[in-house]
Order: structure tokens, then sequence, then C-alpha cells
């Protein structure tokens, strides 16, 4: 006899929550500067939407298009087998040895669903990897790495049981450095976010595993991310409301939304809708953005889940496009967890009563079993490990309502031989910012100085959610921490390959007294021929950082040593953005900027110190002279105690990192795509291959929407070729680039720069290859707000190929559109 699912136990307890919520839209915000708000129902213009967000009904239902279509026939079929309480715990997550819980239904020999996060590692995985972080990734500039990293990580996470990764990130994407995540994610920059989510994604589902596009959207800061309530545990009225990030129509498209359309264009299963509001309206039960932007314009065919506490309402979210709630069984009330449901009970009763309808709920169920299918989840699908049920703290086995049964072996080694690969994309994602005096590759030093608490080992446990002194940080805090089954430091690593030349090592990690102190002992017995000084950034889920320079006093660190030492090397672990006030010190003779690179930290450095790899990484951000430089400042107070009060106005618009720098000629240290390698490169002549087409129309053809838009904005309209050449004599890997400077018939704002294309190349010494750049159409258009479509502009583009944003070795123009 097949077992019936008995929903009976999730009965007792629930908090009666309002099923039906509030609009859509809130009361539009009042704005001095240049925002304006027009509502205009779909059928019609809707003309930039700024500080409101007008309503977009009923959600549309996906039909499979794009390579889903027999995917979806199965779960239909599925579905048709299915209770309407069966449907809304679909949908709805419980407690449960994963971050988010799906319920099994056994008599459908269906397991349920684990989702994990993260996107650096299996969160609760022991025996498992930890890989390097998005930051590190994206400086890699390196498909491939992308690719192959998402391959692994998914790989382990399959072996664990995890049918959903809650992770690749694309917001944050970087709006401001001091946001507490950015090194989740990859580059502050669209395009090269865009070729990480996508190469993430794809490796991750070609692993059998779903991907999940997080956070959406303009997620752009961790303070008041969530509202807060009043103290009651019970209360549901907010003292005041998360943050709305309001952002302009064309900056959404062409900035924050981009690499979001690179993720459904690779299929990705899910996006998780973000904890901020967009325009004054939820991210979660915003229509604009799930229905139209999204399921429509973006023809998005998976699901969208919700952020863990991110619903605020049954009904509401639900029409708006949202389809599963996590963590579902309990709300978050501030930094409460209560037990209850907007959805679960709730909305067994809202379909019963007709206020969900069928259509709605079955349409939430197909989009959520349709990538299961299609990714062969059904099909002997490894069961969930035991041993994440008990590492997990977001709902440790005492909160499980349903009686979880584990098959199969716990405590699996899923780890395979892939700390070979990390230490690989370790040193690929390793950028060299400084080299002088040939202080880098090392050779063979005889008296080696290591300096910083960031050098040695980890003191406080393997899964680390705070900033402890002591330790190498190569992963940080909140969800995307990692549990380390190894961790190579860099005081192990380059101790062991000292030894090889018989070198002398001493080793200074307290960095109080390193700055306290002067050290006499450095150079005991003589002079050493390196100090190598570690410091350490921390970041973290749910915290904004509150400065961009180093941690534990990291400046002083090196001014102590830089005194003495004529030969300071040093070398960053951190989230991202630092400004580097000792980059002048004429004893500072090389930096590094390692980010947050796993477990082979020790050993990928050792590479690049001592010449096993040449670095090839470039930065995925700028570092500019000051923090005062860096604009689009966080919300992080206000003065005022309105609900709604709490509002991030994105007036920078288009000018988000680089962009910003490039339009007011504001110098920086290190820009965006900068980095050095132990050879030189050349590039020279850009020109375009076979005929320009400059008979091209303004507006793509209107083509049935796939994953992804429009596919005519997809298509390849103008390809260019560049020759570049290792000048050097060691051989390496070049990143050339490609940006593009817009016509000035493009709208004002219009960055003077924008990435649109790289590619990496091996290059032996005095070797020469040739270098193809495609463009596709959404590369030389710029969103038009009343067309509400990708136009390309009238006139002449300027295309510059070279080795950074700032360094340029070759143009050359074209002409697409003649006429307005
Ligand atoms: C909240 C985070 O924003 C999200 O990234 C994460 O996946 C969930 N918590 C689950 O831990």
């Amino acid at each position: 006899m097949k077992l019936q699912a008995d929903y009976s136990f999730l009965l007792s307890g629930l908090l009666l929550a309002p099923s039906v919520g509030a609009s859509t839209c809130q009361t539009p915000i009042d704005h001095p500067g240049p925002a304006f708000s027009f509502v205009q129902p779909l059928n019609t213009t809707i003309l930039s939407p700024y500080g409101h967000s007008p309503a977009v009904y009923p959600s549309p239902k996906t039909n499979g298009t794009g390579g889903w279509e027999k995917a979806l026939a199965q779960a239909k079929d599925w579905l048709s087998q299915l209770t309407v309480e069966e449907k809304a715990w679909m949908a709805t997550g419980q407690p449960g040895p994963c971050v988010g819980n799906i319920l099994p239904i056994p008599r459908l020999n269906f397991t349920g669903l684990c989702l994990q996060n993260g996107p650096q590692c299996l969160q609760q995985g022991d025996y498992s990897s930890v890989f390097v972080s998005g930051v590190s990734a994206a400086a890699s500039w390196d498909r491939k790495l992308l690719y192959d990293r998402g391959y692994a990580m998914a790989t382990e996470h399959k072996g664990k049981g995890t049918h959903v990764v809650l992770g690749p990130i694309a917001g944050p994407l970087g709006r401001s450095p001091y946001d507490g995540r950015t090194w989740e994610g990859f580059a502050a920059d669209p395009y090269l976010t865009g070729v990480c989510m996508e190469e993430t994604i794809i490796g991750m589902q070609d692993a059998g595993v779903q991907a999940n596009a997080k956070h959406f959207i303009a997620n752009e800061q961790e303070t008041q991310r969530n509202p807060t309530y009043a103290a009651d545990a019970n209360a549901t009225t907010y003292i005041q409301d998360s943050v709305s990030s309001n952002v302009n129509d064309r900056t959404l498209h062409e900035i924050y939304m981009w690499p979001f359309a690179n993720a459904a264009r690779a299929r990705v299963s899910s996006f998780m809708c973000s904890y901020n509001r967009l325009n004054g309206s939820h991210s979660c039960q915003n229509s604009y953005l799930l229905n139209h932007l999204l399921k429509t314009e973006l023809g998005f065919q998976g699901y969208v889940m919700s952020d863990w506490g991110a619903t605020h309402s049954g009904v509401a979210s639900i029409e708006s496009g949202m389809d599963m709630t996590m963590p579902g069984g309990f709300t978050l009330y501030g930094e409460l967890w209560t037990e209850g449901s907007y959805f679960g009970q709730n909305l067994t009763d809202a379909i019963n009563n007709g206020t969900v309808s069928t259509d709605r709920i079955d349409d939430m169920i197909v989009r959520i079993m349709t990538p299961y299918f299609w990714l062969g989840q059904d099909q002997d699908y490894p069961s969930v490990d035991a041993s994440v049920g008990a590492l997990n703290t977001d709902s440790p086995p005492d909160t499980w309502l349903y009686p979880w049964q584990f098959t199969g072996t716990s405590n699996r080694d899923v780890r395979s031989n892939h700390s070979q690969m990390i230490r690989e994309h370790g040193a690929a994602s390793t950028v060299l910012l400084k080299n002088e005096r040939n202080a880098l590759p090392l050779r063979k030093p005889r008296n080696i100085v290591i300096v910083g608490n960031d050098a040695g080992p980890v003191t406080q446990g393997a899964y680390n959610q705070n900033n402890f002194e002591y330790g190498t940080l190569a992963n940080a805090g909140g969800s995307g921490t990692c549990r380390f089954s190894f961790l190579s430091t860099p005081l192990d690593a380059i101790t062991a390959r000292a030894r090889q030349d018989g070198a002398l090592v001493q080793t200074w990690l307290n960095n109080t007294l390193i700055t306290e102190k002067a050290m006499p002992d450095l150079w005991n017995p003589e002079h050493p021929d390196v100090c190598l000084v570690f410091l350490k950034g921390w970041s973290e889920e749910n915290i904004d950082r509150r400065f961009l320079e180093l941690d534990w006093n990291g400046n002083a660190v090196v001014e102590a040593v830089a005194k003495y030492c004529s030969n300071t090397v040093v070398v960053t672990h951190s989230a991202g953005v630092n400004v580097l006030p000792f980059a002048d010190h004429p004893n500072v003779t090389a930096i590094l900027a390692a980010h947050y690179p796993g477990e082979e930290a020790g050993n990928s450095l050792v590479d690049i110190l001592y010449g096993d790899v040449n670095p090839s990484a470039k930065l995925p951000y700028v570092i500019a002279y000051n923090e005062s430089d860096y604009n689009a400042p966080l919300t992080t107070d206000v003065q005022t105690n309105g609900t709604y009060d709490w509002q991030s106005w994105f007036d920078e618009e288009l000018e988000v990192g680089y962009r910003y720098f490039d339009a007011h000629d504001i110098p920086v240290r290190y820009e965006f795509g900068f980095g050095l390698s132990y050879t030189t490169f050349n590039l020279s002549r850009l020109a375009a291959t076979g005929s320009v087409a400059t008979n091209l129309t303004a507006l793509p053809e209107q083509r049935p929407v796939q994953p992804g838009g429009n596919p005519a904005l997809w298509e390849t309209v103008y390809t260019l070729t560049t020759e570049v050449s290792n000048s050097g004599s060691v051989d390496g890997y070049a990143i050339p680039q490609l940006y593009v400077g817009f016509p000035d018939t493009a709208p004002a704002g219009t960055p003077p720069s924008q990435l649109r294309g790289f590619d990496k190349i091996w290059l032996e010494a005095g070797e020469t290859k040739t270098v193809t750049f495609e463009l596709m159409r959404r590369d030389v258009s710029y969103w038009d707000v009343v067309a509400q479509d990708w136009r390309i502009p009238a006139g002449q583009f300027t295309f510059k190929a070279g080795f950074s944003s700032r360094d340029f070795r070759a143009n050359t123009t074209a002409t697409f559109v003649r006429d307005h």
C-alpha cells in the first residue's frame, strides 16, 4: 500500500498570518532628486518606474520554451496526482536537514527537495571542499575556471543530496564596496558578472544540480535589509520596513538586471527574490519585477523562491509571481523566527476558498518541478546525508516537525580530487597589483620573514562566523561561510617551500606586538631577503563594512615592517576593495590581492610567489586612492521614524564602479581590469572581421521570447579581432579586454567605456595570437525607456581594446544605424 502524505503534524501552532497582503504598490515616495513615478497599465507603455512599482497581473504561466518542453509535460503529469494540501506544501518550506526543505511525498516516491547554501562550498558539508570565492573567480576572468568551479561544487552538493544550490550571486553587484556580501558575488560590472553567472550556472546544472540566481534585485546593502518589528514576538506590524532600492528603468536594465538576464538565458532553475524593497514594493511581492521583468521580458521558465523571511504576504506574493516561500514553516520577524507561515495551511485554505486560483498554484508547482525532471533528479538521486542535518544551524534537528528519514551513508566524503583544481583556481585568481625591483617571483630567498595575523593557522575552528584575530582568511561570514576540511595556510606552504631552499623562516604573527614595538630582531641574523606581510579584511552577511582599510591595524603593520625591511611584499586576503595607503611606500615592493581563495590559500599563493604560476588575474572592481572617492553611499541611517523611511536612491544611475570614476576623470590607484604579470604583453590592430553591418535596425526584430529575453538581443552583430603578443621572457596568460564607447546620440549618462568582451589566452614568450571579440545586439544597445526595448543608437561607436579599463592599446570605430 502506498503511503498518503500526512500533513497533520504541521497543523499545530500555525501562526494566523494575513494571507491576503496589501496591493503590490505602496504609496509613491517623495524624493527631492530626479525621481518621477508613472503608473501605467502593462498594455500601454511603462515609463521608467522610479520610486514606484506598477501592478502587473496575472502571473505568466510557464510553457517550457527553450528546451524544457518534455520536462514540463512530466511536471504536469506529476502535478495531476497531487492533492490541494500537497500542492500547498510543495510551495512551502519546512524545517529539516537542509537550509531549505520541501517535504517528501512518499506515495509518489518523491523524497522532497533539499536546498543548500551556498556560493563557495556546501555550507553544511563535512568532508567537502572550500572553493575560491565569487570575487576570486571573477578576478580570474576565466570562463573555463568558472564553469569547472560551478561543476565541481555542484558535484559535491549532489553527493550530499542537495537538489538546489543557493547560488550564484549577481546581487549585490557591488554598487558600493561597503556592501557586506560583494565577495559572495562576482564583479562590480554587469558584463563580467553576467559571464560569471552564465558559466557557473551551466556548470552546476551540467552536474545535475539546480542553480539559483540570487538575490533579485538591487540587493546592494545589508543594512536594514529586513524590516524592524515591534518587540512582541507575534507582532506583524513593522516599526520600519526594509530599505527600498529606488532604481530607474534604464539603470535597472543596463546594470542590475543585465547579469540576471544571462542567468535566465543559461536556463537557471530558480531565482531568489531579495530582502530589500524595489521601488517601494517588497521584491517578493513586486508584480512588476517578477511577473513583468522576470517572467515576461526575460522569459524565465523556472520558479521564484523567497530569500529566507523575505515573504511578507500570502496571496499578494503569489499573485505577484513568487512561487515558493522559504524557509516557509517559519516566519522571520526582525531577528526572531516565529512558527507559522503565510503559505502552508493558509495557502491550502486560499486554494480551497478560491482566493488563489488553481491555475496559479498549478503553475507554481509546474515551475518548481520542471527543472527537477529536466535535470533527471527523479532518477537515482543521492539521498540527503544525515550529517548535513546535524550541522544545520538554520533549522537544527530539534525544530523539525516532519519525521525525516535518512538512507545511505552519512558523513560522505565528496571532495574527490578537487583540491588540486582549487589550488590552480586560487593562483589564477590572485591579482598582482605592484611588483617593483623584480621583487617577485622569489628567487630562492634564504632569509624570509613572515608577518601578520593572517599568515598562520585558524585558531577558532573550521567554521568561522567571526572576525577572529588569528588565522588566514580564505572565506568569510554568513550563509556563505564554509566548513573547512583542510586549510593550507601561507605559513605552512611557504615554510614547506622554504625548506627546499634551506631558508630561514622567522614569523611575527601578533599584529599588536608588531605595531607597538619595533622589531629589532627582524633581520636577525642578517637583513631578510624578503618580508611577507599578510593582512586580512573581514566581511559578512547582514552587516555592511564600516571601512575599506584592512583589519587588525593592517596599514600600521605594513608601515612597521617596511620601515626596516627594504623588500616588503604585502598579501591581502579580503572581500574586495581595500584602499592601500602603503602602496607608494618605496620599501613595499609588491602587493598581491588574494581575496578569499578557499582551502588551498597557502599553496596557491606559493605557486604565485615562487613563479610556478605566472599571475594573470585582474581586478573586478576599482581600487581608489581614498574611501571618499567612491560614490553611491549606502543608506546607513534614517533620521525619521516613518514606516517606509528607509530609502536608497540609486541616483548615480549607470555610474557604478569604474563607470563613475571614468565619467568624472577621477584618478584611481588600480583600475578595473588591472593586474600585472611576470611578463609583458602588447596588443595591436583592432579591426572588424568581414563587412560591418551598417544597416541594422535600431530596435531588435520582435521574436518569441526565450529564456534570457528576445533571442535577437543575443545574436552576434559585430566581430572584432586583435593581435596580442607576449613581449616578455616568461610564458603566461594575457587577458585582453574590449570596451565600448557609445555614440553621442545615446542618452545622457551613458558611461564613457563599458566592458563588452574579454578573453584569456596562453602565450609563450615571443608568441602572438589573434583574439576575437563577438558583440551581441545587447552589447551595442541601450535600454530605451520609451520604446521599452534595447535600441542601437545612430552614429559612431568607438571600440577600445587593451589590458584594463584605462589601458587601451588599439581603437576602431563603427556605425550600425545611420538614422534616428
Ligand atoms: C539569507 C541569505 O540572504 C541567502 O543568500 C541564503 O541563501 C539564505 N539566507 C539561506 O541561508
